[in-house]
């Protein structure tokens, strides 16, 4: 008798667990209807929980976590990594946990038994944060994010709270954790001059991933930010582009940095010249608010910008993005170099999100940084102008008495929507950026 009873006991569980959940990927918004599937964070067969991440997606404007509604074990990944999920497609099955999932005086009998349809997705930043490496070591060890506490900013899981939780189960010690989440800053890049002594020449190194050579032609979708450049680039085409170079003397700029430098170290933030070509661009946008503006698709009206929102080309593993700086007209250069750190920290690991990625209203890239002088950078519609930096270079000058002298040059490169602004606005506004980065101390007249 009490084995009869066992037996139906367990049909009876069997008969519960067998509903399986077919979660469809929703509406992610902006007109997105396809996305790329970055990482899975769990496999065939994983138990997960709610809010549990289920993967990473990437659009052409930004990186999607999707976690899960329900407890339950996954049953079925519909995508591979790199495939393209189409919005209102099914992701995943998910065997629900009958038991937890329905409340008690709810009728099991009539919630329906197979195929029901839900999604539920988070973007980035509003439950369990973490970055796909901390999500990653957590599946690795079968970790679940919501059974960890993060001890980052607003909550966010860090790698050390994963490696707590695992010294917490195995008894294993860990030296003690920081109290404060700083972000820590990309690979530097060495910058040096190269000494006479060094004999070998380095090979650059390059983001791009390599594609194996197998002795035939590779053809492989355009996906993610790749088809967002296609976008944006074709737009960019209509319009006639005026170009302008010029050179910049940052000799005392280089030293001032150098003094800087140590002391944002100290406060956490790594202070690049970029946070100094943003400011400067901005004091001079005040001065010239034609060039933080956009113009309608009739070429009816401009629309001057209030907020200076700076875009900033940036050289990711996953291509070309161009996060902005908001409000710069408002902050503290040491402020926008925090706010960088930020932008290159998440980008870095492909976790900018559509806030950041958006609403920009002039651009500054920096390609300097990998190498070159001059470029010719394509305006990024609906902006009108864009500007190139070069890389910093010690070359012989002639100072104001015709010595020659040791100068760091950096050259930049404008490019303006010529419909709107004409030559001689693109050339003032260029001559009050380089007087403010040759003259770093006229900005503190400027500065809010
Ligand atoms: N010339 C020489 N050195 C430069 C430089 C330049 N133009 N720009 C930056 N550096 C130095 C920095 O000062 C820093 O040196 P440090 O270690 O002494 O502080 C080092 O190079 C690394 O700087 P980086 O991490 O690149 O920070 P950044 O704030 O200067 O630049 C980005 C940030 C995002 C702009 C940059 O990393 C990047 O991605 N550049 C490529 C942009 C691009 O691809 N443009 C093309 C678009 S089509």
């Amino acid at each position: 008798m009490l084995l009869i009873e066992k037996q139906i006991t367990l049909l009876y569980f069997s008969a519960l667990n067998g509903q399986i959940v077919q979660f469809k990927l929703s509406d992610i918004g902006e007109g997105i209807t396809e996305v790329t599937v970055k990482d899975w964070y769990v496999k065939e067969g994983d138990t997960v929980s709610q809010f549990d991440s289920i993967c990473e997606v990437q659009s052409d404007k930004a990186s999607v976590t999707i976690t899960s509604r329900y407890d339950g074990i996954v049953r079925k990944l519909y995508y591979n990594v790199d495939d393209i999920a189409l919005v209102g497609k099914p992701l995943v099955d998910i065997e629900t946990d009958v038991l937890k999932d329905v409340a008690p005086e709810e009728d099991i009998v009539e919630t329906p038994a197979i195929s029901q349809e839900h999604t539920h997705q988070e973007i980035k930043g509003h439950k369990t944060l973490a970055t796909p490496a901390v999500r990653r070591l957590a599946m690795e060890n079968n970790i679940k994010l919501s059974e960890v506490v993060g001890s980052g900013r607003d909550g966010r899981i860090l790698k050390e709270d994963i490696l707590n939780f695992l010294a917490k189960q195995t008894g294993a010690i860990l030296p003690p954790s920081p109290q404060m989440e700083i972000i820590p800053p990309p690979p530097k890049k060495d910058i040096s001059t190269p000494s006479l002594k060094e004999k070998a020449p380095t090979i650059p190194v390059t983001f791009t991933k390599p594609i194996a050579f197998s002795g035939k032609d590779v053809t492989e979708p355009l996906k993610g930010f790749h088809k967002a450049m296609v976008k944006t680039m074709t737009a960019a085409l209509k319009i006639p582009h005026f170009g302008y170079c010029d050179e910049v003397d940052m000799t005392t700029l280089v030293r001032l940095r150098e003094d800087l430098k140590p002391v944002a170290e100290s406060r956490g933030v790594r202070l690049s010249f970029m946070p100094f070509f943003l400011k400067a661009a901005s004091l001079g946008l005040l001065q010239y608010p034609i060039l933080n503006a956009s113009l309608d698709e009739n070429c009816q009206n401009i629309t001057y910008k209030a907020a200076h929102n700076i875009g900033i080309a940036m050289d990711t593993q996953q291509g070309l993005i161009v996060p902005n700086v908001k409000n710069i007209q408002v902050r503290s250069i040491f402020e926008i170099a925090a706010e960088l750190n930020r932008l290159q920290s998440l980008g870095s690991t492909g976790q900018l999100g559509a806030t950041d990625l958006t609403g920009g209203t002039f651009t500054l890239s920096n390609i300097g940084s990998i190498g070159g002088t001059y470029a010719k950078p394509v305006i990024m519609p609906p902006e009108v102008a864009i500007g190139a930096v070069g890389k910093l270079q010690a070359v012989p000058r002639f100072d104001s008495r015709g010595q020659v002298v040791k100068a760091q040059i950096i050259n930049i490169s404008w490019s303006a929507d010529h419909r709107i602004i004409d030559g001689a606005t693109m050339s003032r506004f260029s001559n009050l950026w380089k007087f403010y980065l040759e003259n770093p101390s006229s900005m503190l007249l400027d500065l809010k």
